[in-house]
């Protein structure tokens, strides 16, 4: 089986390490969006699926090849699902410190049911702009929001968020293991399982 080259609507290096890896079965020859000098698309979708399409059709016009895309973030249903596509910038710094002090602000009248939260990721992978038949995979990882950071592998929430079964932090779990339970390690696996299918069908 051998789809050719695909772009990666992101210039993440550890994300397309990852990536090419996983879907490496597939022959997938993946390459950065940023060999093709492809500006930042404008992330305006309302939800992570909306802003993975947008990235991966805005990529997917620019270079003339498909494009695979992701889009994740934390989600707190008690904070009406914020920081949600908000993630990255939730605090006005953007770093990752802040976005978790103000997190630990927003929720610190909050107890029990309330520290309940997701983090989500939806994997997009489009055959040419205007595919009306994306393939869609989302994954969710359930845990809860911690009163303070605990662990310093990982990024983002990672030190905030328990995952349990485990009894520890994201930050504090080792990376294989972190990546077989997480959001995006679900969502690749269904990623994989639904582009394995389509080239089997001859889509
Ligand atoms: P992106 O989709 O990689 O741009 O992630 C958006 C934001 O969501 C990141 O900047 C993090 O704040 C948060 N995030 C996404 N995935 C994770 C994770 O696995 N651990 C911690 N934070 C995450």
């Amino acid at each position: 089986m051998n789809m050719g080259r695909v772009v990666l609507a992101s210039g993440n290096a550890g994300k397309l390490r990852e990536l090419g890896e996983l879907l490496a079965p597939l022959g997938l020859d993946l390459r950065p969006q940023s060999e093709w000098r492809t500006p930042e698309a404008d992330e305006n979708g309302l939800s992570f699926v909306e802003n993975a399409l947008i990235k991966a059709r805005h990529a997917a016009a620019h270079t003339g090849l498909p494009a695979i895309a992701d889009d994740s973030g934390l989600v707190v249903p008690a904070l009406g699902g914020e920081p949600g596509i908000h993630s990255a910038r939730f605090s006005r710094e953007g770093t990752d410190a802040a976005n978790n002090a103000r997190l630990l602000t927003e929720m610190n009248t909050l107890g029990g049911e309330q520290r309940a939260a997701h983090f989500y990721c939806a994997m997009v992978m489009m055959r040419h702009p205007r595919d009306p038949a994306p393939v869609i995979s989302t994954g969710q990882w359930h845990g809860r929001i911690l009163m303070a950071p605990r662990g310093d592998g990982g990024f983002g929430y990672d030190p905030l968020f328990l995952v349990p079964g485990e009894n520890c932090t994201s930050a504090e779990l080792p990376v294989a293991t972190k990546n077989r339970l997480s959001h995006r390690g679900q969502a690749v696996a269904g990623l994989l399982a639904a582009l394995r299918r389509a080239a089997d069908d001859g889509d």
